[in-house]
């Protein structure tokens, strides 16, 4: 949430940190700014309300902001309403501290208290402002300069923060971090700052990672690290791996419909990176035998990560009997949790910077769990805290509405579903190589699905206008439905609600009437008839019906719509039910005109509680 921008160098920063911003809009797009430093001069700021277009416009593409060293941000509110008063960056009572900042400080209040009691007077609402005074503060009172000030304001806040940070009479840029992601790329002669690697791609793959309760200065030709007792500390950049392109379009109208597309090959790269012949093989990521094996599996995630856990929870015990419990990163952090001996915990984040999962795997490890990060963004907080990683193959998701990372967590949690039940004794490699081959399939499947994405359109046309969907299934397909529906409500704005179909006529059915949309997905052949006789019971009372099942099943269900998809092992099924979901999602936004890659009030990346 909120991206972060900075550069310093030879070139005009103002486009450089508008082009990184585009880049980084998926964070948080409520409002915009840009802080540029004149050659020799003043710093000037820049704020619009609404997208970053506004503030091309305003700046003609950054032309009107003369300066090579600046930092700019994109906004998601947590403290005050969007507007321009509100948007970042901020300034300090008297202009000589501006900042950018992601994250929340949680003990804004008291601090503010504590500036206003000294003579400071404050313009917004955001705990922001009180950032760029308490560091304007220290940075008067102890005359210790810019690194000395940060790292007083570090010792004092409580909660999460990724700063960039100008100082007048200082020509360099000064970052902190502590719990909210942020990069320096290294350029020659020049560096950049941002919250995620695709703002920086184009000008440089060569990044460094600055480390929970570090901060920098970053200068034209050198960057220091320091950690909070002003120390110095050494760090080595590392070459990211990231294709520039695959940030962008490519053709596509929409990043979600391009990462739907991307899906058969996120699917087979994840697949490819940990099989050898027909065994699964972790090797690559240190993950050997020893590690896995466990008596309990507990998963932790959030969002559709948590309904990727869901289903590998299906497929694991049934493959390896071990017991494996799914939890909210949000409950499981507060709750006191037991956690057996022998528990391995999982943590699923496509970012792997959530700020929950992030707090759970510190919770896991606190009470002395082994922990197993599933992460797409190599070098996140979530990879590089938890004791081993798995990276799934998604590539850079830019839609806020995960598709293509969500399908790379799938396969991960089905590949060490076969790798728990080969330990557990329950799969011998005979019956795992028949499963690799199944899963092997699947990307021309989802290739298939997505040839006949127009009997989705079509659907979506005619259905635009409801007001509320349901989606019911058991088993694996009810881990479905709680996807599907995450991406209908998400982008489409739809009222949806998954359902157990065995638990709807617990009290949920009464909000069945005429014409009401229920959709029943039934891939698992033992409850097959099971759901179809609760689609029945919704159709009996006006329901508009739709099947979801496997081509060539026979249904035992009226419906008024019937979609399926190819065949696969029901452990699987997941990987292809979900498209034609994720596919309605997409096509009732644009039927309803809404921003498909942006939808209201969301962020892709939740770093704040
Ligand atoms: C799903 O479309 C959402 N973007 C959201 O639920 C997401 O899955 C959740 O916020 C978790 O994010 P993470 O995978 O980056 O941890």
């Amino acid at each position: 949430m909120c991206g972060i921008v900075g550069y310093i160098g030879k070139r005009q920063a103002a486009p450089i940190l508008l082009e990184g911003l585009k880049k980084l809009e998926y964070r948080g797009y409520d409002s915009a700014g840009l802080a540029v430093r004149a050659e020799g001069g003043g710093v000037s700021v820049v704020k619009t309300k609404g997208r970053l277009s506004r503030l091309c416009e305003e700046t003609a593409d950054g032309a009107r902001l003369a300066g090579t060293c600046g930092i700019g941000h994109t906004r998601w509110a947590t403290h005050g309403e969007p507007s321009e008063e509100n948007a970042h960056p901020h300034k300090c009572m008297d202009g000589s501290v501006t900042v950018v900042h992601n994250g929340i400080l949680e003990n804004y209040r008291e601090l503010r208290e504590k500036l206003t009691r000294k003579g400071y007077v404050f313009y917004s609402q955001t705990d922001t402002e009180v950032i760029a005074d308490l560091i304007d503060y220290y940075f008067k009172k102890y005359r210790s300069g810019p690194v000395d000030a940060i790292a007083r304001f570090m010792s004092r806040a409580r909660g999460s923060y990724a700063l960039a940070v100008l100082f007048s009479g200082y020509e360099d840029i000064y970052v902190a971090r502590k719990d909210s992601p942020m990069i320096i790329g290294a350029g020659r002669g020049e560096h950049f700052i941002a919250s995620d690697v695709p703002a920086i791609l184009k000008y440089t793959k060569r990044v460094f990672y600055i480390d929970n309760g570090e901060l920098a200065r970053v200068g034209r030709e050198d960057v220091a690290f320091f950690n909070i007792d002003r120390e110095p500390v050494e760090k080595q950049s590392v070459k990211v791996t990231l294709d520039e392109n695959a940030a962008e379009k490519g053709g596509y109208e929409h990043f979600m419909i391009k990462e739907i597309h991307e899906q058969p090959s996120t699917v087979e790269l994840t697949l490819n990176a940990y099989l050898s012949g027909g065994a699964v093989d972790f090797s690559e990521c240190n993950v050997d035998d020893g590690f896995l094996r466990a008596d309990a599996i507990v998963v932790v995630a959030c969002g559709s990560a948590y309904h990727a856990g869901m289903t590998l929870q299906y497929v694991a015990e049934r493959l390896a009997r071990i017991p494996v419990r799914v939890e909210l990163a949000s409950e499981f952090r507060y709750r006191d949790p037991i956690l057996a001996k022998n528990t391995l915990v999982v943590a699923i984040s496509q970012s792997g910077e959530t700020a929950d999962t992030l707090a759970a795997v510190r919770e896991a490890k606190a009470r002395g769990a082994r922990t197993l990060a599933v992460v797409n963004v190599r070098g996140s907080s979530i990879a590089r805290e938890a004791d081993r990683t798995l990276y799934t193959f998604a590539g850079p998701e830019i839609a806020v509405a995960t598709t293509k990372a969500y399908s790379a967590q799938l396969v991960a949690g089905y590949l060490l579903s076969l790798e728990w039940g080969r330990l557990a004794g329950r799969l011998t490699a005979a019956q795992i190589a028949e499963y690799v081959a199944e899963l092997r399939t699947l990307p021309q499947k989802i290739k298939d699905i997505l040839e006949h994405k127009e009997d989705i359109q079509k659907f979506a046309a005619e259905h635009a206008t409801a007001s509320d969907v349901f989606m019911i299934g058991r088993g694996v397909d009810y881990t479905v439905c709680l996807e599907g529906a995450l991406k209908l409500k998400e982008v489409s704005y739809i009222h949806t609600e998954a359902y157990a179909a065995g638990e709807l006529k617990h009290g949920t059915i009464s909000l069945i009437e005429e014409g009401t949309v229920v959709f029943g997905v039934m891939t698992q052949g033992g409850v097959l008839e099971k759901t179809a006789s609760n689609l029945e019971e919704t159709r009996s009372r006006g329901a508009y019906t739709v099947t979801l099942s496997f081509a060539g099943e026979k249904i035992a269900a009226d419906a008024e719509v019937a979609l399926t998809v190819p065949r696969t092992d029901e452990l699987f099924a997941a990987s292809l039910a979900v498209i034609p979901l994720q596919l309605l999602g997409y096509y009732m936004s644009l039927q309803r005109g809404l921003d498909v890659d942006k939808p209201r009030n969301l962020a892709k990346s939740v770093t704040v509680e």
